[in-house]
Order: structure tokens, then sequence, then C-alpha cells
């Protein structure tokens, strides 16, 4: 479904993304993980069409979406939620959901009852008609990921939606992802809690200083000796195991 080959970035002398190649089968869910400051966020701008590669080909089923701007790659079924999220604080819940509910639906009442119903399937629907400014932390990081639900994509990418949130917020958005799963959307997450990606994630890759370093299932990862010293810093591995 989704096909990168060697995407790169660079931010003045900063290499963020570096010839990062990796496909994504349609269906699954899959995690992308590494330390701060990895090209994480970098690596979803360029598939979502936000920040534009210097090099390398995205293909998204079947079509070359390279620099598309990011309504057209909406469109085409790919959406990103962000790291940071930003609701129209003055804006209901409802009115932020149908935000993204416009992208196929022009019609605002009809727009609005497409929002209503998937802000009530993801956990929203006691609280529809309150101002988004009042939501907390993991209530806002609900409302982000409905807002890319209801432009009914068939790839999402989830950029850390369980940061901040206590474990049993993190159990709840865990629920929340199964959902739009089992509604037939691929999904590439982001994700530094690693609990959370093998509770969800069949395979994971490692970015670690723009590049890829490792990709297998979390638990393997978790034992992988690249992985622990991209975290913890070079010898790490070595200094765990002498203290096993
Ligand atoms: N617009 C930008 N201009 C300059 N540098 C940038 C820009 N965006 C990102 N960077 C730099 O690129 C590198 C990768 O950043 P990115 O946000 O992609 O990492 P990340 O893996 O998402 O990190 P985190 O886990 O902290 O969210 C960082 O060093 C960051 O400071
Ligand atoms: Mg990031």
């Amino acid at each position: 479904m989704l096909d990168v080959v060697e995407l790169s970035r660079r931010f003045g002398g900063l290499r963020a993304v570096d010839g990062v190649s990796l496909t994504l089968p349609e269906g699954g869910i899959t995690a992308l993980i590494g330390p701060n400051g990895a090209g994480k966020t970098t690596f979803f701008a360029m598939l979502a069409g936000f920040v534009r590669p210097d090099s390398g080909t995205v293909r998204f089923a079947g079509t070359d979406i390279t620099g598309w701007r990011p309504d057209l790659i909406a469109r085409a079924g790919l959406v990103r939620t962000f790291q940071i999220t930003q609701p129209f604080a003055g804006l209901s819940i409802a009115e932020n959901i149908r935000v993204g509910a416009f992208l196929r639906e022009p019609s605002p009442a009809a727009a609005m009852d497409q929002a209503r119903a998937i802000g009530t399937r993801l956990g929203l629907g006691g609280m529809l008609d309150r101002p988004a400014g009042s939501l907390t932390v993991a209530g806002r990081k609900r409302l982000e990921v409905a807002r890319a639900v209801a432009t009914r994509p068939r790839l999402l990418l989830l950029d850390e939606v369980m940061a901040g949130l206590n474990p049993s917020e993190i159990q709840e958005i865990v629920g929340l992802i199964r959902e739009v799963h089992a509604g037939g959307v691929t999904i590439l997450l982001i994700e530094h809690i690693m609990a959370a990606v093998v509770a969800l994630a069949s395979h994971a890759h490692v970015l670690a200083q723009g590049r890829l370093i490792a990709s297998a299932t979390p638990r393997a990862l978790a034992e992988n000796q690249a992985v622990i010293e991209a975290y913890l810093g070079h010898g790490a591995a070595a200094r765990m195991a002498a203290h096993a």
C-alpha cells in the first residue's frame, strides 16, 4: 500500500531523514519508533505532503505522490495526525471533527452528521457540543484521531497519540486504535510507549539519526543491541548485559 524509496530531507547541515526505504502492507498496524530527534515526525510530514523531500519517492496505492499537496494526498486516502494537537478551541468538538469530514462531504449538515457519528464511535459522544478548548490532553488526542478518521483515510499516520497520557488513558487509546483499524484503516504509528507498540503492532521500524536501523517484531526489537544503543548510547547493550 505504501512504498517509500530512499526518502531524504535535510535542515541546513542536519540530515533529519537520510535515505529511508520501507514498504507497508495494506491492512496492518505498523510502528515507527526511535529516540527523540530521530526524524520520525519529519518522515510523516514528508509522506503526508507537509514537508517536501530533497530526494526519494513515496508511492501510495500504486501512485507516485511525492511532492503532492497535503489536501491532495489526504484525498488519495493518506492522512496524518499532529504530535502537537491544535484544535480550533472556539469551535465545538463536533465542529472540529467536521473539519475532517468536509474533505469528502461538501454539505455542512451531512458533514456534521458524519462528524457526530464518528465522535460517538470514538468515545466523544457525551461532549460533542462542548468547546474543544475544554478538553483534557487525553480528550484532545481522541479528537485528533476522530478528525483524521472523519476524512475516511485508507492509511492513517498517528504521531504519538499516547504521549502525556496516564496508563488507563493509554489503554483507552489502544482500544480506540483497534476500533479504527477494525474499520478497515491501515495504520502506521509513531510511539515511544513500548507496551502500547507491543500491544498493537505486528511489525516495527526503528529510526535513529535519520536512518532506518532495524525492522522486526516489537518484541524482537526490544532485545536488539543496535536498538538499545540508539536509545541509551554507545556501549549501553554491553553494560546492560554485564549487569544482567
Ligand atoms: N522545520 C525544521 N527546521 C529545522 N530543523 C528541524 C525542522 N523539523 C525538524 N527539525 C530537526 O530535525 C530532526 C528530526 O526532528 P523530528 O521532529 O522529525 O524528530 P522526531 O523523531 O519526531 O522526534 P520526537 O521523538 O522528539 O518527536 C531534529 O533534530 C529536529 O530538530
Ligand atoms: Mg516527533
